[in-house]
């Protein structure tokens, strides 16, 4: 049995249908069963609540061979570092009480950054305390969601330009959440791994934000440009929509490391995910961007 949590969200979800067309039994943690896709309801075994619910936990984790973790992002936790703990420490517990043998979590690359890197310390320190239940641990070490442009589909469509904090011209890595789902799913399916270790996966491409709109705009047919945001921009624009201070430092502090080459060390050794932003451009953000298609 493998036991998936966040079985709605963008990983989860690819996750949850890609174990089923292998035959595996599935168990999903899920706050609102209605919630799941219709085509996986009745093909797995439920079990209601959030996986930060010990007594949830110990209903969802007996028998379980494998888990498949997931913090779910939370930009209003009164603190990133305390969002994922908490999660990460009812986790841990769990695991160890069940004796669940492998487990793979999605976290960051750039594990050893020698300064606060704000929510991506936060997964870091999730990977410890899941090290800490015993189990055999595999940390999914990526970068930068390709599926994150999604926020900025009305820039897109209605400005032409997305906004980044990134310098134009350095190369920011990306990934595409179907390549993580992919990954977890090999990981999850065949248990021939122990001990615990970062799996640094990243997309194939070599893209500056500025190469990126250059593909947007030849896959979608308009022109879009990038635009970069300043970090105090962005932390007044951050303010402006209601997150508090903690928050505000907490995405800040993780995209100044992005400028500053958090990534650049697993960059060198990660294995290559195989969906490149032009195919991603192609199949996943033009028919969001263009419902109505030619
Ligand atoms: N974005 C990036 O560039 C990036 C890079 C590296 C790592 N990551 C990591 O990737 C993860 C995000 O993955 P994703 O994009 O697949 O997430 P997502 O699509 O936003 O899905 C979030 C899931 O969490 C569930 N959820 C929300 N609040 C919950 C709660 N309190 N208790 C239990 N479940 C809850 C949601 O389910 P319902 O709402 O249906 O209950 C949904 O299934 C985060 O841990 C983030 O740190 C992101």
């Amino acid at each position: 049995m493998i036991v998936v949590t966040t079985p709605t969200g963008r990983i989860g979800g690819q996750l949850v249908r890609r174990l089923l067309d292998r035959d595996e039994d599935v168990r999903v943690v899920v706050r609102d069963p209605a919630r799941l896709d219709g085509t996986v309801r009745g093909r797995v075994e439920i079990v209601g609540g959030s996986h930060d619910d010990p007594a949830v936990l110990d209903r969802a984790l007996p028998g379980a061979s494998a888990l498949f973790w997931l913090v779910p992002p939370n930009p209003r936790a009164s603190s990133a570092a305390e969002h994922y703990l908490g999660f990460a420490r009812v986790g841990a517990d769990a695991v160890a009480r069940h004796g669940v043998g492998h487990v793979v979590g999605v976290s960051s690359a750039g594990h050893g950054w020698p300064t606060p890197a704000g929510v991506l310390s936060a997964a870091f320190a999730m990977d410890a305390e899941l090290g800490r239940s015993g189990a055999a641990y595999r940390a999914l070490s990526v970068p930068f969601f390709m599926e994150n442009l999604f926020g900025q589909l009305d820039a897109i469509r209605e400005q032409g330009a997305f906004h980044l904090t990134g310098a134009a011209d350095r190369p920011l890595p990306t990934i595409a959440t179907r390549d993580i789902a992919g990954t977890a799913a090999d990981l999850l399916t065949d248990r021939s791994w122990s001990g615990q270790e970062d799996l640094p996966l990243f997309g194939p491409d070599r893209l500056t934000p500025d190469g990126m709109a250059e593909v947007i705009s030849q896959e979608i047919g308009r022109p879009v440009a990038y635009h970069r945001m300043s970090l105090d921009d962005f932390a007044s624009l951050s303010r402006s929509r209601g997150l508090h201070d903690q928050a505000v430092r907490d995405v800040t502090e993780a995209f100044a490391a992005h400028d500053d080459g958090i990534y650049d060390k697993d960059w060198t050794i990660a294995h290559t995910a195989p969906t490149d932003f032009r195919t991603w451009c192609r199949e996943v953000l033009k028919p969001a961007a263009d419902p109505q298609g030619p």
